[in-house]
């Protein structure tokens, strides 16, 4: 159970950080995807606020980095931020954020992984990976992997997955992960499968190194720059799932607001009670029930989690696979 039963959708970041301040202060942090405009940006500028001894912001473009850097600085002129660009369509990009990072944060208490891209059209890594699964989660476990002696060198590290209600479209493609070079490609199932990955990675780290907290979670739908692949079918499709004709919210659904989207990241980054807790994942700021999908309701109910994504041996054997892709073992 998380700590504060009380902290529900409606919660926000600054909330979340204002609870858990004893635990934020003179931690070394760090942020992906944190542009202006994201959630990301959001649970930085709420992390600022409580005296971490380093907040670093990960990104791919120094000029949105350095915008959330005096963003952030009016918001908490002394915070202390460093700067790392990283470009997860780039394994080598990865290795060589990994680097700076780990120079600038030799022990790193809290690695969030919060940049992502959702439903693109089809095209490939840098490496050659389809870019949904290359970006949301083969660059995010390599990124983790290679940051992992510097979370271990911490008392009690912590990695966060921001992952999506999106993992519930697809489990992972075991025999067409990249849909077949893009011959059977579907934005919206390539996004669930990169999501589910990305849970499968923090079962995975719970499994094989029991001193760090690993979560993953849904933070919630928010209006973003995420959506900026939608096509309009897309968006049309996504209306008239989510929305009545009037423009109102179908029963059961729920836009949070940019604050209250960064809040269960920062439960997932922050609450103490997790630590008994690695592998879960999240949603509205607590522990997730699990319960299958079915084709009808699966985005729709968005507090589950879906079995396959919490499965131990699915998690092992997407590691393999990763470590295979990546030409790296990371094996504890
Ligand atoms: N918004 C929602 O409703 C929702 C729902 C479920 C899950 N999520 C998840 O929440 C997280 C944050 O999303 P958001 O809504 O805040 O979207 P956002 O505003 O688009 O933020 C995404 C961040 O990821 C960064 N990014 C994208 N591709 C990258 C790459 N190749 N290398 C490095 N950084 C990259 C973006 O950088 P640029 O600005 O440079 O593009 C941006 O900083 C994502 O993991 C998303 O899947 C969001």
């Amino acid at each position: 159970m998380a700590s504060n039963t009380t902290f529900n959708r409606e919660t926000t970041g600054q909330e979340v950080a204002d609870a858990y301040g004893n635990e934020i202060k003179d931690r070394t942090v760090v942020v992906t995807g944190p542009s202006p405009g994201g959630i990301g940006y959001e649970t930085a500028r709420a992390i600022a606020t409580k005296s971490p001894k380093l907040l670093i912001l990960a990104g791919r473009d120094m000029n949105k980095l350095e915008a959330a850097k005096a963003d952030i600085l009016k918001d908490t002129p002394s915070a202390n931020l460093a700067l790392v660009t990283l470009d997860l369509n780039s394994l080598a990009s990865v290795r060589s954020g990994a680097k700076a990072i780990a120079e600038a944060a030799p022990k790193l208490d809290v690695l969030i992984n919060n940049a992502a891209i959702m439903m693109c059209p089809y095209s490939t890594t840098e490496d050659g990976f389809e870019t949904q699964f290359g970006t949301n989660y083969l660059a995010p476990w390599l990124l983790t992997n290679l940051l992992l002696p510097n979370l271990l060198a911490t008392p009690s590290p912590r990695v966060v997955f921001v992952s999506s209600v999106g993992h519930r479209a697809s489990d992972i493609r075991w025999d067409d992960l990249d849909f077949s070079g893009g011959k059977t490609y579907h934005n919206v199932l390539s996004y669930g499968q990169s999501k589910t990955a990305s849970v499968l990675n923090a079962v995975a780290l719970a499994e094989k190194y029991p001193k760090l907290t690993a979560i993953s979670l849904h933070p919630g739908g928010i209006m973003t720059n995420l959506m900026r692949h939608l096509t309009e079918d897309d968006m049309k499709g996504m209306v008239s799932r989510f929305m009545n004709e009037d423009g109102t919210p179908k029963a059961g659904v729920f836009f949070k607001t940019i604050p209250q989207g960064a809040s269960t990241t920062l439960v997932a980054a922050f609450d103490p009670a997790l630590k008994e807790h690695s592998g879960a994942y999240l949603a509205d700021c607590q522990i997730a029930q699990v319960k299958a999908t079915t084709a009808e309701s699966s985005l729709e109910e968005a507090q589950f989690v879906a079995p396959y994504a919490i499965d131990k041996s699915a998690a092992d054997r997407l590691w393999g696979i990763s470590e295979d892709m990546a030409g790296q073992k990371f094996s504890s």
